[in-house]
C-alpha cells in the first residue's frame, strides 16, 4: 500500500532507474575511452594494489609500483583496431619488501588478482622510499656520539640537517640494506649542502632503521653561510635590473589537443605517462605524413632508463658516491611540482602526476608535467632570392611543442624536455641545474692548495667534487613498424692519387649495418651519423627510410677504469650507443636492483649473447653526459647547464614536411592584456 510520501519517489523512479542506467552507461563510456594501454596508474589502481598486497603481507613497504607494460604484440593489434578483443592487459608490477625480503608481484588489475609473486634472490635493493629515507635522517639528532660530535664542533643540533646517500658496492658480500649520512649546517641559510660537516661516517641499516656504523675522524671547519643563500629575498642588494615584461599569449588557445593521457599537436600525436622510477615515459609516437595521408610510427617507447652520477673524491666519507638516480631514488618520485610563470610558461598547461607511497597509498604530485607551444623567435627555414628580379623572400616561423619535467634528486635538479618538432624531429634536452655536492675543506684560498685535488675550491672551506652525469634513454623506435636495422654511417677520408682532380682528398659515407649487438656497441667520437633504418620500406628514390640520432652538447664517454667498483655497476655508459633485440623485461639499463648491484643484472649482460638485430625490432640505448668540473659560476646554485640528442628523419619523408604548412596566423592583441603592449 502506498504512503503519500512513498508517492513522492514513485513517480520519478522510472527516471531515476533511466538517470542510473545513463550514468553507468556514461561512466562505462568515459573509462573506456581514457584506459589507454599505456595510461598510467590511476590513483583507484594504485589502491586496488595497496589493498590485495597488505592482504597478503599487512606490513608491507612498496618501494616500486608501476604499470606493467603491456604485451607490444597486443598492444599493435590493438592499435591497428581499437575495437578488437582482447584489449592489452592491464597489470601492475609492483616490488615490496616484507622483513628483509623484496618480492616483485605483477597484479593483472581487470581480475584482480596476483599473477606472479617472487622473492628476489639476486644482490642489490629496490628503490629506497621517501619515508625510510626521512626516518634514517633523523638518527643522529638522538644518537649521544653524533651530538657529542656536534658538541665538540660548537654545532647546534638543532640546526644539523642529513641526507641520506646510497653506498654503493665494493666487492664485500653483505645482505644489508644501508646508506650512510651526511650532516650539514643550516644555521643561517636554506642552502645547507653548502655547508658540509666533514669527517664524520655515520651508516644506517634501512631494515632495522638504527645506526650501525659510527667514526668521527676529523674536524674540518664548516664553510661559512654567507653568500650562499639563492632565494631572492636574500640578495641583498638585489640588481636593479627588473625586466619589462613578456608573455607569450595564445588567444585563440593551444594548437595541441589532450585527450585523456594522448596529446595530438601539428602532425604529431603520442602518449604521455608518469613512472615513480622513469618519470615522462612517451609512447606511440607517430607522425602524420600528409604526402601519404598516413600516421607513420616513429617510437614505440622512450623514456630514461638510468642515470649514472660517480665522483671523483676518495676521501674516507666520499670515496663510495656513485649514485644510480633512476634505480636507486626514483626519478619519477623525485619529480617536483612545477611553478607556474617560473618552470613554464604562460601559455603551458600542467598535468598532475600519482606514485605509491611507502605503505602503497597513492601520492599526487601536482603540476608534475607542462605542455607547452615553445615560440622562441626561431626561424623554421627561409630563403631570400635575388636572381630572379623581384626579391622572393619565403620564411616561416618556427614553433614546437615540449613536455617537462622537472625531478629535484637530493641537490640536483634535472629539467627534463622532450620537444617534438614540426620537421618531425623529437628532441630530449636534459638541463642541469640545483646545487653542487660540495666538500668541506681547510683551505680558504687555491694559492694554499699544492696537491692533486679531489675537486675546485669555490668559496672559502669549500671544495666542488669533480663528477659526472651520464642520462640513459631506452628508446624502442620503430620506423614505419617494427622491423629496423641499426646502420652506423662512417665519414671516411679518401686520398685522391690517381690524378682524376685536382683536388688531393674527399670524404664520402659508407654505411655499415650491424648484424649482431657486437657491432653496434659505439663511442662517440668517430665522424659519422647513426641510423635506425628501415630496410623494407624505401622512399620514391630507393633510399631506406630512416631516423637519425643525433648527439647535441659534446657527448662525453667514461673516464673510469672498468674494473673500479662503480664503473662495473654503471657499465651501461660504457658506451654512448647500445642496440638490443626488443624483450619487454629489458628495461632497467642498470638493472632492476639498483641499490647495492654488483653490476650482474643490464645492458653489458644482456648483450654478452650478442644477438641478432638486423631487420629486427629493436631497443636503441643511448647515453648522452657530461664531465662537471665545477666553477666559481656553478655556485651557489648552477645556471641550467643543457644536454641533449635528436631523433631526426633522415630520408623519411618524400621532402622538406614542412614545405606546405602555412604560416600562424598573427595574434589579435587589441584585448585583455591591460594596456601593457604598445607598439
Ligand atoms: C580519445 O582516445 C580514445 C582512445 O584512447 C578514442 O577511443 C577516442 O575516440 C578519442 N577521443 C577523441 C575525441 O579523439
Ligand atoms: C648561527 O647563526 C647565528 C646568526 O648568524 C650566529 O650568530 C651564530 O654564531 C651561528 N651559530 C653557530 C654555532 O655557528
Ligand atoms: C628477455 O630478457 C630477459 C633478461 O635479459 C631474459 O632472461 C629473457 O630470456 C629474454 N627473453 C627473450 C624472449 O629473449
Amino acid at each position: 500500500m502506498k504512503q503519500p510520501n512513498d508517492f513522492h519517489i514513485s513517480i520519478p523512479r522510472p527516471f531515476f532507474f533511466l538517470f542510473i542506467f545513463f550514468l553507468t552507461l556514461l561512466q562505462t563510456l568515459i573509462s573506456s575511452q581514457s584506459i589507454h594501454p599505456f595510461d598510467s596508474l590511476t590513483p583507484a589502481e594504485y589502491t586496488q594494489i595497496q589493498t590485495t598486497i597488505r592482504n597478503l603481507y599487512p606490513a608491507a613497504a612498496f618501494h616500486y609500483v608501476g604499470l606493467d607494460d603491456p604485451d607490444k604484440s597486443a598492444v599493435l593489434r590493438w592499435l591497428s583496431d581499437p575495437q578488437s578483443k582482447p584489449t592489452p592487459h592491464r597489470r601492475a608490477y609492483a616490488v615490496v619488501r616484507t622483513g628483509t625480503k623484496s618480492h616483485d608481484i605483477v597484479l593483472d588489475l581487470d581480475r584482480n588478482v596476483v599473477v606472479s609473486d617472487n622473492v628476489y634472490a639476486g644482490h642489490g635493493f629496490p628503490i629506497l622510499t621517501f619515508a625510510e629515507q626521512v626516518a634514517s635522517e633523523e638518527l643522529p639528532k638522538t644518537y649521544p656520539p653524533f651530538i657529542a660530535s656536534m658538541e665538540k664542533r660548537g654545532l647546534l643540533i638543532d640546526e644539523v640537517i642529513c641526507g641520506s646517500f646510497t653506498v654503493g658496492w665494493f666487492g664485500e658480500e653483505t645482505r644489508r640494506r644501508e646508506v650512510k649520512l651526511m650532516c650539514f649546517y643550516l644555521n643561517g641559510t636554506v642552502n645547507f649542502y653548502m655547508r658540509p660537516i666533514e669527517g664524520i661516517t655515520i651508516v644506517v641499516d634501512l631494515d632495522e632503521m638504527r645506526i650501525s656504523g659510527y667514526r668521527d675522524r676529523a674536524v674540518i671547519p664548516v664553510p661559512k653561510a654567507d653568500g650562499k643563500d639563492y632565494r631572492e629575498s636574500r640578495q641583498n642588494p638585489s640588481f636593479d635590473n627588473r625586466f619589462k615584461s613578456i608573455a607569450t599569449y595564445q588567444p585563440d588557445g593551444p594548437s595541441f589537443a589532450i585527450n585523456g593521457s594522448l596529446v595530438s599537436w601539428a602532425n604529431w600525436e603520442f602518449h604521455v605517462g608518469f613512472d615513480m622510477r622513469a618519470g615522462p615515459v612517451i609512447s606511440l609516437a607517430s607522425v602524420y605524413d600528409h604526402e601519404q595521408d598516413t600516421r607513420r610510427r616513429v617510437m614505440y617507447s622512450g623514456l630514461i632508463s638510468e642515470l649514472f652520477v660517480p665522483y671523483m673524491d676518495l676521501t674516507e666519507e666520499w670515496y663510495y658516491r656513485a649514485f644510480l638516480d633512476n634505480g636507486e631514488w626514483g626519478f619519477g618520485q623525485s619529480a617536483v611540482p612545477l611553478q607556474p610563470l617560473r618552470d613554464c610558461p604562460e601559455n603551458a598547461v600542467f598535468l598532475d602526476g600519482y606514485f605509491a607511497f611507502h605503505d602503497g597509498t597513492p601520492t599526487k604530485i601536482p603540476n608534475v608535467f607542462c605542455l607547452f607551444e615553445r615560440h622562441a623567435g626561431d626561424i623554421l627555414w627561409r630563403h631570400s632570392e635575388q636572381a630572379v628580379g623581384d626579391l622572393v623572400t619565403e620564411s616561416r616561423p618556427d614553433r614546437t611543442l615540449v613536455l617537462r619535467m622537472v625531478a629535484a634528486v637530493a641537490n640536483y635538479d634535472y629539467i627534463i624536455d622532450w620537444e617534438f618538432k614540426q620537421t618531425g624531429s623529437i628532441k630530449v634536452t636534459a638541463g642541469l641545474s640545483g646545487l653542487l655536492a660540495v666538500r668541506g675543506s681547510p683551505y680558504t684560498n687555491a694559492g694554499q692548495i699544492n696537491t692533486e685535488q679531489y675537486g675546485k675550491l669555490l668559496s672559502e672551506n669549500l671544495l666542488g667534487a669533480y663528477h659526472d652525469h651520464f642520462l640513459t634513454f631506452r628508446l624502442d623506435v620503430d620506423v614505419d613498424g617494427e622491423a629496423n636495422t641499426f646502420v652506423r654511417n662512417e665519414l671516411r677520408t679518401r686520398r685522391v692519387n690517381d690524378g682524376r682532380s685536382p683536388r688531393k682528398s674527399y670524404w664520402t659515407v659508407v654505411g655499415n649495418p650491424a648484424r649482431r649487438e657486437s657491432e653496434a656497441k659505439v663511442r662517440h667520437g668517430a665522424a659519422g651519423e647513426l641510423l635506425v633504418t628501415n630496410p623494407n620500406m624505401k622512399t620514391k628514390v630507393g633510399n631506406a627510410v630512416a631516423y637519425k640520432i643525433l648527439p647535441g652538447f659534446p657527448p662525453a664517454g667514461v673516464l673510469l677504469e672498468e674494473d673500479d667498483y662503480p664503473q662495473i655497476r654503471g657499465s651501461f655508459t660504457r658506451y654512448n650507443v647500445w642496440v638490443t633485440p626488443y624483450n619487454r623485461s629489458e628495461k632497467w639499463a642498470g638493472g632492476m636492483y639498483a641499490d647495492r648491484s654488483h653490476g650482474e643484472d643490464g645492458l653489458a649482460a644482456w648483450t654478452a649473447e650478442d644477438r641478432e638485430i638486423e631487420n629486427r625490432d629493436i631497443v636503441v640505448w643511448y647515453t648522452m653526459g657530461v664531465h662537471h668540473v665545477p666553477c666559481a659560476e656553478d655556485f651557489p646554485v648552477m645556471p641550467t647547464l643543457s644536454l641533449g640528442f635528436e631523433l631526426k628523419p633522415t630520408n623519411f619523408f618524400e621532402y622538406n614536411p614542412t614545405l606546405k604548412y602555412r604560416p600562424p596566423a598573427p595574434a589579435s592583441l587589441n584585448c585583455t592584456l591591460s594596456g601593457s603592449i604598445k607598439i
